[in-house]
């Protein structure tokens, strides 16, 4: 399993597929659990596999999605295939976007009724392979918005792919709600990659967004963390506030092309990735 290569189920915004040749020299040489309280497509989980393993984010539907992965891979195939074979099978762009139009609905439908099932975890992949650059993006009243990507053709999983993320999930405790809790049980050599929405970008991933004052409780509890001896890996964006904050700790500038991102001008830019060892 250590050989065989997995990767992310889907595209995430922030996902650190790019950022992984950096990250990776920049580990540390050895640690017992590995946690992930801010998991969104997971890259670096399912770069290192790792055999224990604690992964969260706050988005529920998100978590059913591993939770179904986990348990129920052949199911969320099957359902995939299905999702497929008639998308593909439509000719005209209309009746693939009538269609996609229609599994909205339906994860709409999900969502309105708190439904964490195999089909909202299909409906979920389907959307993030179908929708506009892999977003996963809700209006004021929580229902999911994101417009179609107008594909000729989709290719929603790859079976190997599918299989080999369901056992390296089956490793994994996967919890669904506030990083905070996640970190809850981390000890001395575990490893923490903290991963948050960074500080000021436009936040798609929740209401409200993740604020000034959120970063700096987060850098309490990186505080806490590094008092407890656990080695912490943190990556957000190049900036005096950032800088500043974790001051005290080893701070690595990096520069990254960013991909999803509305303006092309601000598709390049600067990030740090702070470590505490
Ligand atoms: C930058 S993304 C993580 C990207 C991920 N490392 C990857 O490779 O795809 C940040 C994630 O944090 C989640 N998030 C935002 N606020 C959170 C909170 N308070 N607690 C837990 N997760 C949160 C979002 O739902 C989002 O999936």
């Amino acid at each position: 399993m250590e050989n065989v290569t997995i990767t992310p189920i889907v595209k995430w915004a922030g996902g650190k597929r790019q950022l992984l040749p950096i990250i990776k020299p920049m580990l540390p040489d050895g640690y017992n659990r590995y946690y992930e309280p801010f998991f969104g497509g997971g890259a670096l989980f399912f770069d290192l596999k790792p055999k224990k393993a604690v992964i969260n984010d706050c988005n529920p539907f998100l978590m059913n999605m591993y939770l179904q992965v986990q348990n129920n891979a052949e199911d969320v195939m099957n359902n995939l295939q299905d999702m497929e074979g008639k998308y593909n099978h439509f000719t005209t762009d209309k009746e693939k976007t009538d269609y996609y139009l229609t599994m909205r609905r339906a994860f709409n439908n999900c969502i309105d009724h708190k439904e964490y099932s195999v089909y909202s975890a299909s409906l979920l992949i389907f959307l993030n392979k179908a929708g506009f650059n892999g977003l996963y993006r809700v209006n004021a009243n929580g229902q999911y918005n994101v417009p179609t990507a107008h594909r000729k053709e989709l290719h929603l999983y790859d079976r190997n792919n599918i299989v080999g993320v369901s056992k390296v999930l089956k490793k994994a405790k996967i919890l669904t709600g506030d990083y905070k809790i996640a970190c809850k049980s981390a000890k001395e050599n575990d490893f923490v990659f903290f991963d948050s929405p960074y500080y000021d970008t436009f936040d798609t991933y929740q209401a409200g967004g993740f604020t000034k004052s959120n970063h700096k409780e987060l850098y309490c509890l990186y505080d806490e963390l590094n008092d407890k001896g656990v080695k912490i890996m943190l990556t957000n964006n190049d900036c005096e506030f950032i800088k500043d904050l974790y001051g005290k700790y080893k701070i690595k500038s990096v520069q990254v092309k960013r991909m999803i991102n509305c303006d092309s001008k601000n598709r390049k830019g600067k990030e740090v990735i702070i470590t505490n060892y």
